[in-house]
């Protein structure tokens, strides 16, 4: 068993062991004195989860009720954040109760704001079961729900009182969306430390399960630094984006249909590295990241994608902030204008 502490604002735990998801009413009630919860979960981890939690939590003297809506992204809105808070007045929640979290970066993220925001705020509990949420998500205290202007937009930073991860929920996982989440792994890697990537680069999708453990504590190691630091992203965070800024241009780009985030992530860390870098680190990550089955290079034209980019949150007014990692283990954040990006990126 390995604990992170996190100290933000508001500190907390994160807990990674296998099996630990059967460990989590124990967990949560040396945590939190309230014996009512309600658990917030997607349809697919419903049916492989939700009976584990529960009867840990009956075990440990802990109700719940269970908020179950459809996978995906596009459940992540205002619509789906109405029936929540609905569901959790009829089930009587009070702000001394409190929320799980259970699934994905998309559970995490609406279940956040909605303990963010119910009663003007109530404590909530993060289980992720997919190795971005494990790894990146879960951890920091962003939450969010998409509109129809775009990804996020409206949210808060909200820590949770706990964070349980159990890799072996993990080995559930269709490769596409393990794929995602190793996207994320090899980022760590290129940022922050040069030996997460060789382990990366010395395992693919047949036996990364076998150092997951180690490989989920490091990432979350990482982003404890980097949110210690800046909690409230005006700085250092940015260089969790290493590689997004182009990854979310791809993604719009292909409509958010085919092209999945950690595509577009794999994609736009291989195509910054290839301008702004060595010829080395270049084939290096790109090999890396082939070995996740995640792709390296885009049809979509620059010219394309270069508006995509202009429009990234990340883009302050005319400015554009981009990260750069000049060897393996080190990041630097460079801005410039929107008009040198594009000449860059173009040149
Ligand atoms: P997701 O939550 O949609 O999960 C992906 C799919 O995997 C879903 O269909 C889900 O049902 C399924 N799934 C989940 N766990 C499973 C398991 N153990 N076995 C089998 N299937 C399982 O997607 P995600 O990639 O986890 O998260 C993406 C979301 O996270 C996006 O909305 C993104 O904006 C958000 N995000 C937030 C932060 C943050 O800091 N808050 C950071 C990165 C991403
Ligand atoms: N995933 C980026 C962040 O947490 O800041």
């Amino acid at each position: 068993m390995k604990k992170i502490r996190i100290n933000t604002s508001s500190p907390y735990n994160v807990h990674i062991e296998r099996g630990s998801l059967y460990q989590s009413g124990r967990l949560i009630s040396e945590i939190l004195k309230s014996k009512k919860a309600v658990i917030v979960t997607d349809d697919t981890v419903d049916k492989l989860y939700s009976d584990i939690l529960i009867n840990s939590l009956n075990e440990n003297e802990i109700s719940a009720d269970v908020f179950v809506f459809p996978h995906g992204e596009q459940s992540k809105n205002l619509h789906t954040l109405g029936d929540i808070f609905n569901f959790l007045c009829e089930k009587g929640i009070t702000r001394s109760d409190f929320l799980i979290a259970l699934g994905g970066g998309v559970v995490g993220d609406i279940t956040g704001f909605a303990a963010a925001s119910f009663l003007r705020g109530i404590d909530f509990v993060q289980i992720p079961t997919t190795l971005l949420s494990q790894v990146d998500s879960s951890v920091g205290g962003k939450t969010a729900v998409d509109i129809p202007g775009g990804k996020n937009l409206v949210g808060a930073f909200k820590q949770p009182a706990l964070v349980i991860c159990d890799s072996d929920t993990l080995r559930t996982l269709p490769e596409s969306e393990l794929a995602c989440g190793m996207a994320e792994v090899i980022k760590y890697g290129m940022i922050r430390d040069k030996n997460l990537f060789e382990m990366c680069e010395n395992h693919d999708m047949s036996n990364i399960h076998d150092v997951m453990d180690e490989i989920v504590y490091t990432c979350v190691d990482i982003k404890r630094q980097v949110v210690e630091n800046d909690e409230f992203d005006k700085g250092e965070r940015m260089i969790l984006n290493f590689g997004h800024t182009l990854g979310h241009a791809i993604e719009g780009w292909h409509n958010y249909t085919d092209y999945t985030h950690g595509m577009g992530v794999a994609t736009g860390m291989c195509m910054i590295t290839r301008r702004f870098c060595g010829a080395d680190i270049a084939e290096r990550l790109e090999k890396c990241a082939e070995a996740y089955k995640l792709p390296v290079s885009t049809e979509a034209p620059m010219s394309e994608l270069l508006p995509f980019c202009a429009k990234d949150k990340k883009c302050e007014s005319s400015s554009i902030s981009y990260i750069v990692c000049p060897e393996i283990g080190s990041a630097d954040i460079r801005k410039v204008s929107v008009g040198d990006f594009f000449a860059l990126m173009e040149g």
